[in-house]
């Protein structure tokens, strides 16, 4: 779990790929994601849009991206919470920003595993944003950050069980009814685990995206990180994943310890990271990925130098996935 600097992340709705049990993927053409609002539920559709490169939307590279570095990056992932009020430079900046860039909207309020109600008031907002905005989807994290009204601002761990994934999946299925689209949601890291868990992370997040049909940005860094913390293999993280449902990738940096990994997102990716990272994209393809920043803000064009590499480690795997 990564701590929350006051203010937001993401949230999400996608399509999906073309192969359940993990074959080839198409990441084709743009595909309007908003599923109609008198729609009762979430069709069990595909193809959802490869938007490519981009960045998150951070306020210090606003002018940048709206000036001489526009068209250095393919889209932006907007922290949904820092746009909710209506009005203010934040929100007139993002419908800048929209006109020129597919936007996703990515939240950390949704508090999906919470045995706590949903927050209706919060939901009417999001779905009022994404209205406004028309993001190509709308993502947040699989996790709850609170209780009885009492918000811990961090993103907890789920307990791995089959009675958590009943709760999660029908929560889920009620926000995507209140958003009309689909939801993307993020593995968290973590730092502690349930001792009643009965199956492992990626078991648990395969059943989630199956039975809720949603979809999933798999975020490579928490991988890594909950990978050494909890010492297992990201590689069968990754095998455990449903490839059509994998719409979206993280890459960030994080604190080593020691003995265990902080994910804080205040310095580069590292190497084991963007080694995961081309293991991901041999087995996902080319899902729209983007570079997590959101403390020891560089100039844009250090992040700008990450994703050029993002975009070459893509081009090998895919080699090698087309070789294979
Ligand atoms: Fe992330």
């Amino acid at each position: 779990m990564r701590r929350r600097q006051g203010q937001a992340e993401e949230i999400t709705s996608a399509p999906a790929r073309s192969d359940e049990q993990g074959g080839a993927t198409s990441h084709g053409a743009v595909a309007p994601l908003p599923v109609p609002a008198c729609e009762r539920s979430v069709s069990k559709s595909s193809a959802l849009p490869s938007l490519g490169f981009g960045l998150g939307v951070r306020p210090a590279h606003y002018e940048a991206l709206l000036g001489e570095r526009q068209g250095s990056v393919g889209w932006l992932e907007a922290l949904t919470e820092n746009y909710l009020v209506p009005g203010g430079k934040p929100l007139h900046y993002l419908e800048r920003l929209r006109a020129e860039y597919p936007i996703v909207l990515h939240g950390v309020s949704l508090s999906i595993g919470s045995a706590d109600a949903l927050n209706e008031t919060y939901l009417a907002e999001v779905k009022a944003l994404a209205d406004r905005v028309e993001p190509a989807w709308v993502s947040d994290h699989l996790c709850w950050t609170g209780v009885d009204g009492v918000n811990l601002h961090d993103l907890m761990p789920m307990p791995f069980t089959e009675a958590a994934l009943r709760h999660v999946v029908s929560r889920i299925a009620a926000v995507q009814e209140r958003l009309g689209r689909r939801l993307v949601l993020e593995n968290v890291s973590s730092y502690v685990s349930f001792t009643h868990s009965d199956m492992t992370e990626w078991e648990f997040l395969r059943e989630i995206a199956l039975r809720a049909d949603c979809h999933l940005l798999l975020d490579v860094n928490n991988v890594y990180v909950s990978s050494v913390n909890h010492g297992f293999d990201p590689m069968a993280y990754l095998r455990g994943i449903p490839v059509e449902r994998v719409q979206q990738f993280h890459l960030a940096g994080h604190r080593n310890m020691g003995d265990y990994l902080i994910d804080t997102h205040d310095a580069p990716v590292c190497e084991e990271v963007w080694q995961l990272f081309h293991a991901a994209v041999e087995r996902f393809g080319p899902v729209s990925t983007m570079i997590e920043r959101d403390d020891n803000i560089p100039e844009i064009d250090v992040l700008l130098a990450e994703l050029d590499r993002a975009r070459e480690i893509t081009a090998a795997a895919q080699a090698s996935r087309s070789a294979a």
